[in-house]
């Protein structure tokens, strides 16, 4: 790795200064219409196992029952597993599209609540670091959809692979999932470290998993932020937290989402909650959506990561 990428890299976040915004009118001209809209949420942690593709899920069928159109990206592109969890077959997968096989809107796979899946695929090591080609294909594939989605929930892979930061850097909001665990709390210090200061973003979202109560979960988002506060440049915000609850594993095991088959759990209502607060992450006057954060910049600076 070299620190190249922290100096070409535009905030592609929160208070965007000027280069970014002018990335986005080059890039988003009135032709792109309603592609204009969609709101990209990129769901990462640094430790696996913490519950992010549990998020996901919840996240896109709690968002789809509140009335939006909602696409999931399996975006752990090596061993993925959305579509094991909301028990799906794919056909196709994300390797039909980059290879240039199918176009992307033959490639989602329909799912419950009406959502949308990009499908994965599982095992291959191909995809583990997407190339600079990959990128634009990508890019231009999401462009191309001739019906898109109000949302775009990313699953990223756990840790800091070139992958995560770049859909991370992708994404209008970066949501950091982490459990009490300590672990969980330096693996995720870690990948908002690199995020911020290699490559200036300036805006996270913290969601505690697994918490026993809502004063767990306030205590653990305490305890991140005034560590990220002292030695990070950073504005981090509380989004709440998700309970332990047995319902999930219960949901996992039977390969459905929790909202969908136990819709009055507890982790079902705060999927609900969280699922409003994304929606109205919109409502700022300040925001703009759009595919067209799968531009150049991220790509440049998550070369650089794999160049170095
Ligand atoms: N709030 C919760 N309460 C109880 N169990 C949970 C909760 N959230 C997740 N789990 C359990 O934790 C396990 C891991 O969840 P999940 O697969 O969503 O994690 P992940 O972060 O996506 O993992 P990976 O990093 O491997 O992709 C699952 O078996 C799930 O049932
Ligand atoms: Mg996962």
């Amino acid at each position: 790795m070299n620190g190249q990428g922290a100096v070409i890299m535009p905030t592609l976040h929160g208070s965007r200064p000027d280069q970014a915004t002018g990335l986005r009118q080059a890039m988003n001209p009135p032709a792109l219409g309603p592609m204009s809209k969609v709101q990209v949420v990129a769901v990462s942690s640094g430790k696996g196992g913490v519950g992010k593709t549990n998020v996901v899920v919840n996240l896109a069928v709690a968002s789809a029952r509140q009335g939006r159109k909602v696409l999931v990206m399996d975006a752990d592109l090596a061993l993925g597993n959305v579509d094991i969890v909301l028990g799906v077959t794919p056909k196709y997968t994300i390797e039909d599209v980059l290879s240039g096989h199918q176009r992307l809107s033959q490639v989602l796979t329909p799912g419950p609540a009406g959502i949308h899946i990009l499908p994965a695929t599982s095992g291959g090591q191909e995809f583990s670091h997407l190339n600079y080609e990959q990128q634009l294909h990508l890019q231009s594939a999401f462009l191309q959809l001739p019906d898109p989605p109000d949302l775009l929930c990313i699953d990223c892979a756990a840790g800091i692979s070139a992958n995560v930061l770049y859909f991370s850097l992708v994404a209008h909001e970066t949501l950091i999932v982490v459990t009490p665990d300590p672990s969980s709390l330096t693996d995720a210090y870690a990948l908002v470290k690199i995020l911020s200061t290699r490559y200036h973003l300036r805006s996270f979202r913290l969601l505690i998993n697994r918490a026993k109560n809502v004063q767990e979960g306030k205590e653990v988002f305490r305890k991140f932020s005034l560590v990220t506060d002292r030695f990070l440049t950073l504005r981090l915000d509380y989004v709440g937290c998700i309970p332990l609850d047995d319902y999930i594993g219960m949901a996992v095991t039977q390969q459905r989402a929790v909202c969908d088959l136990y819709p009055r759990a507890p982790s079902s209502r705060a999927f609900h909650t969280l699922a409003t607060h994304v929606h109205q992450w919109t409502g700022d006057p300040s925001w703009q959506g759009g595919f067209q954060l799968f531009g150049p910049a991220a790509m440049a600076a998550t070369q650089t990561v794999m160049e170095g």
